[in-house]
Formats: structure tokens, sequence, C-alpha cells
């Protein structure tokens, strides 16, 4: 059998880029593979530090993994004794740049924690950052947030009266889906946020966010346009879930529907304010 001639550089970083391997992480490639023959041959290695936010009480043994990161439910765990503490909008922001249990903060630039007011009465909560949002450090900077802005205007607001985060504040690698487990993490970090700005309304910008907030399994065709609850903990609050905008971007036909979804957001603001 012939084999395969060797791709050339060009066409490797074509590879990488269709994978969504788009930024470099480090000045110099790290060669992983021998990195672990060589932990194979090393005696055994002390115990990895305890992450920053992770309880006392978690047992050593949950923490006894060979990477930075913990466990996934010892960094639920500690997520949520993490965000219970946060008195304030400050106090989260520092205690998320100081949390270690979520490894999407190890390949993103910065944390990208919110844009807005957070005197709102209207708190739009969306995905995760892209490349944009990782470069700037604030969420839907790129071309959805622009048309964000667009559907803001469309009802009369913008930045000054809006409060807008992600469930997830650190980009994944290459925009890729986030995976359950990180979601379960960052989750108590975005329910606190949504508990210390109080809005009166909240917009779920698409399936993840809607899912992952109001906790049901349906698709965003069937639960956008109708208000929903949501607990902040303190008190209930009207929840709409919409059409995110990348998703409008990819399929403008839609925009009919979102546009009559922030309509009756609109119309609950204008209700409430009576
Ligand atoms: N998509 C999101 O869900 N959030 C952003 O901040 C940008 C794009």
């Amino acid at each position: 059998m012939t084999p395969e001639p060797m791709p050339s550089a060009a066409e490797l970083l074509a590879f990488y880029l269709e994978a969504g391997v788009d930024c470099a992480l480090a000045e110099a490639p790290i060669d992983r593979l021998a990195e672990e023959a060589a932990a194979d041959l090393a005696p055994a290695a002390a115990p990895p530090r305890r992450p920053l936010g992770v309880a006392e009480s978690v047992p050593a043994a949950a923490m006894a993994r060979t990477d930075a990161a913990p466990a996934p439910d010892v960094a639920i765990l500690s997520a949520r004794e993490a965000a219970a503490t946060a008195a304030s909008l400050e106090d989260l922001r520092a205690l998320l740049e100081a949390f270690e249990g979520c490894a999407l903060k190890n390949t993103a630039t910065r944390l990208v924690f919110a844009d807005g007011n957070p005197q709102a009465r209207i708190m739009l909560v969306g995905e995760a950052p892209g490349r944009d949002e990782d470069i700037e450090g604030r969420p839907f900077v790129g071309r959805s947030g622009k048309l964000l802005d667009l559907m803001l205007k469309a009802i009369g607001l913008d930045r000054n009266s809006v409060y807008i985060a992600n469930v997830i504040p650190w980009r994944p690698p290459g925009n890729r889906t986030p995976t359950p487990q990180e979601t379960q993490i960052c989750l108590p970090f975005i329910r606190r946020q949504i508990e210390l700005v109080d809005p009166d309304i909240l917009v779920t910008l698409g399936n993840p966010s809607t899912q992952a907030l109001l906790q049901t399994r349906e698709g965003i065709m069937k639960t956008r346009g109708r208000f929903m609850e949501y607990d902040t903990g303190s008190r209930r609050i009207k929840a709409m879930p919409t059409f995110h905008p990348a998703y409008l971007l990819r399929s403008p036909a839609f925009k009919r529907h979102a546009w009559l979804d922030l309509r009756a957001v609109r119309r609950a603001l204008t209700a409430t304010t009576a």
C-alpha cells in the first residue's frame, strides 16, 4: 500500500482550524504524550494542591486526581459553597477570578463576567463567551452581540437598561459546546449573579441557557415565547426564553419570533412598572 503523503504545515493548520483550534495557548508546543510517559516512570507524586474555594471537608480521596482541576462533583460542591458566600457582585467576580474548579479558566484569556447595568430590571443570560468576548472581557461584543443590541433597541432598551451575563463565564476552546459538567460547575455562580442583580424579568438566550436555568428538557422551539417562572432564591420572577442571536444570524427567518418574544418582555416590563 502506498503511504499517505505527509500533510503540509498549511494543511495541518487548516485541519486544526476546522476542528475549532483557533488560538495558541503558549509560545512553545508541549508534548503531553512525553509528559505522561515520564509520569509513569516517576515515583508517586505529592497530592495536588487543594483548589481555591474547595471546602476543607472535601475528602482527600475525592481530590486525588493527577491534573490541576478537581473531580466535577467536588468542583460543583465547591462552586456552590463559594457562590453562596458572595454578598455583592464584586464579591462574586472576585470569587470567580479565584475559583480553580473549572478547567475552562485555563484555556480562556480572561473572565467574562457581565456587561450593562446591575440595577436593571431585565437580565439576559447567554451560553458562553466567544472569541471576541474572550479578548474584550465583556459578553456579547461580537457579531451576535451587535444583533442583540439591535434587538434591544427595537424594544427601546440598550446596555444601560439591561444587565447581560452568560451561564459559563470563560470561553470554551474553539467555541466548543460546554460539557454538562462545566455547566453544572458554573451554574451556582450565575444563579447567585441573578439573585444579586434581582431583576424583574430574566431572558434566557438560546437552548443551553434556557435548559440550564429553567430546568427544562424541552427545546427552544417549544419553550420560546412563553413566560416561565424563575426562582431567584429570594423571589419568583418571570423568565422568557428566546432564540440566541447567533442562531438568528444563521436562521434569519426566526427573527420575527424573537421580535414577538421581546415585545412580550417589553409589555411585561411596562405592566410591572404600572
Ligand atoms: N454567545 C454567548 O452565548 N455569549 C456571549 O457572550 C457571546 C456569544
